[in-house]
Formats: structure tokens, C-alpha cells, sequence
């Protein structure tokens, strides 16, 4: 197994996140090819982990905190790390030690690159990314909101440890319409995923829905919202982990819709 940085020709596997034999991840659009342009000038990091065969089956994907969605200091913030779990297209990596190499790898780069430590995020129940996974791999809670736990491992005596931020902006409503306001950061297929969906959801309904598309790629709008990624209609988030379906998105609008009479 090798850990390399990301290169131009793995550039699409990564936006695609390894799962370039998924049709359901067309539906996410160009969000992350832009933001990969757009985020390697902000610091962004990229590692993958190819097995001897040279087959790409992980990747590590992070930042400096401060162009991340929480609050901190001097550290890197890892948005995503994934190691292919699927049997469909690539196949299973896991359990081969690639994320702990990819994770490894990530520590020393931002090490390099004077980083007083490095933050995560994980889920606190066994599903999706394990806050408990990081903790084998000696991170400590920092913070948590729910079941979303922030986690960190400082490098450094004076480190400050990050923090979640809770102040987060919900839109007003339309008059006479229902209103519809998708964040979109592009950072997460799954997330420019609801983020479409949400759009051509909106659009069936021609002019009894207002679409409010919000780029938090943008600090000032990301700063003003408090969160990256979300999907209200009419004031209320629809639930975004893991990605709501077409349908799902639809049948909340038309219900909406249905109330304006
Ligand atoms: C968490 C995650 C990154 C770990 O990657 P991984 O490559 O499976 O991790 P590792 O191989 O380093 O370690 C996992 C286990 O495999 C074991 N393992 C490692 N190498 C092994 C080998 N050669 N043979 C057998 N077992 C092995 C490890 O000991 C470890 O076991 P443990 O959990 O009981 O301690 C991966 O499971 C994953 O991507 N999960 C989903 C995360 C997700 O949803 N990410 C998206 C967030 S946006």
C-alpha cells in the first residue's frame, strides 16, 4: 500500500468519492470539481491510499480550520476521510489499514505545515464516520452537539482545543409561496446531491415555490448561516444525514404547497 497526494489524474475518482460506479452520484452535479479548484487555495489537503496494484481505495480529505465549518485555531480540520467500503465497482478496502496509513499521513503533513493539531468529526452510535474510530487513533472530545462529536488531537502545549458552532441563521418565510433555501458548500457529494435534488424538487412546482440557493463557500454567507450544507422549506431543515431522497424533498414541498390553497 502507498499514500500519495492527490494528483490530476485521480482528480475525478476523488470528486467522485471512489464511487465512480454509482449512477446516484452523477446527481451531485460539478459542486465538488469547483470546489476542489476553488479550495486548494484556501490550504486544502488531499491524500489517497492505493493498494499494490496501484487501485485507489481511500482518501483523507482536510483544511485549515479556520476556512472549516467550526471554530479553531491553528489546526487542520479532516472534512472526510473514507475508505472504500462498497463491493460494487473498486471493491472493500477497509480493515487493511488504509485509514489509519491515510490518517497517519494527514498528521504528518499538517505537522509539516506548522499545525498546532488536528481536528475531526465523527458520529457518537456506530454509523457513518465513528467518533470512536478517531479515538483509537488518540483523539479526545472537544465538543459535542448531539450525536456529532468534534474531536481533536493537539500537537502542540498551546493548542486550543475547536468548538462547534451554534448559531445558525433560518430563513423567513415568502409571502403567498413556499419557501425553499438550499446552503450548498460543495465540500460533500452527498451534500451537493440534496442540494440538486432540492432545486429540481422546488422547480416542479414553478411559481408557488421561492428557491433560495445560498454558495457557503463564501465566508461571508457561510459566517452569516453558521453551517455548510441544509435544506429548509419554509423555516424548517429537512434532516441531511444521510442524504434525503428526491422523493422525500418533494413530498415536504407539495405538502407546503398544498396549505397555500
Ligand atoms: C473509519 C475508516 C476510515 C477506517 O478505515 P479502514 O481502512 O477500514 O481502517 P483500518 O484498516 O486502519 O482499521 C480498521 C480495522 O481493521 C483492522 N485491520 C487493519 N489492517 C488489517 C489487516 N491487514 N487485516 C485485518 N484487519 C486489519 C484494524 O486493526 C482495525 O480493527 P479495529 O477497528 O478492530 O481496531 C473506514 O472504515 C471508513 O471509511 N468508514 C466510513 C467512514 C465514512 O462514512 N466516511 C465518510 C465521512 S464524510
Amino acid at each position: 500500500m502507498k499514500i500519495i497526494a492527490l494528483s490530476p489524474e485521480h482528480e475525478p475518482v476523488f470528486c467522485a468519492c471512489l464511487e465512480d460506479w454509482s449512477e446516484e452520484i452523477k446527481e451531485a452535479g460539478d459542486h465538488k470539481a469547483n470546489w476542489l479548484k476553488r479550495m486548494r487555495e484556501r490550504g486544502l489537503r488531499v491524500k489517497l491510499a492505493l493498494d499494490d496494484k496501484g487501485t485507489i481505495g481511500g482518501m483523507i480529505q482536510y483544511v485549515p480550520i479556520e476556512e472549516s465549518f467550526v471554530d479553531g485555531r491553528g489546526l487542520y480540520f479532516i472534512h472526510c476521510i473514507w475508505v472504500h467500503g462498497h463491493k460494487k465497482g473498486r471493491g472493500n478496502f477497509q480493515k487493511r489499514g488504509m485509514g489509519k496509513a491515510l490518517l497517519a499521513a494527514a498528521e504528518e503533513d499538517a505537522r509539516e505545515l506548522g499545525a498546532k493539531g488536528m481536528a475531526a468529526w465523527g458520529m457518537a452510535l456506530p454509523f457513518f464516520m465513528r467518533a470512536s474510530w478517531f479515538k483509537k487513533h488518540g483523539y479526545k472530545k472537544a465538543d459535542s452537539v448531539g450525536m456529532q462529536v468534534l474531536l481533536w488531537k493537539p500537537f502542540a502545549d498551546d493548542a486550543e482545543p475547536p468548538r462547534w458552532i451554534r448559531d445558525k441563521k433560518k430563513p423567513g418565510l415568502e409571502p403567498g409561496k413556499v419557501a425553499v433555501t438550499a446552503l450548498v458548500n460543495g465540500w460533500c457529494p452527498g451534500m451537493n446531491m440534496a442540494f440538486e435534488r432540492a432545486k429540481r424538487a422546488a422547480s416542479e412546482f414553478g411559481d408557488k415555490v421561492a428557491f433560495r440557493a445560498v454558495d457557503t463557500f463564501d465566508r461571508t454567507a457561510f459566517k452569516e448561516w453558521g453551517e455548510p450544507d441544509a435544506i429548509f422549506v419554509d423555516g424548517k431543515g429537512i434532516r441531511m444525514g444521510p442524504p434525503p431522497t428526491y422523493a422525500k424533498i418533494q413530498k415536504t414541498i407539495a405538502k407546503r404547497v398544498k396549505k397555500l390553497g
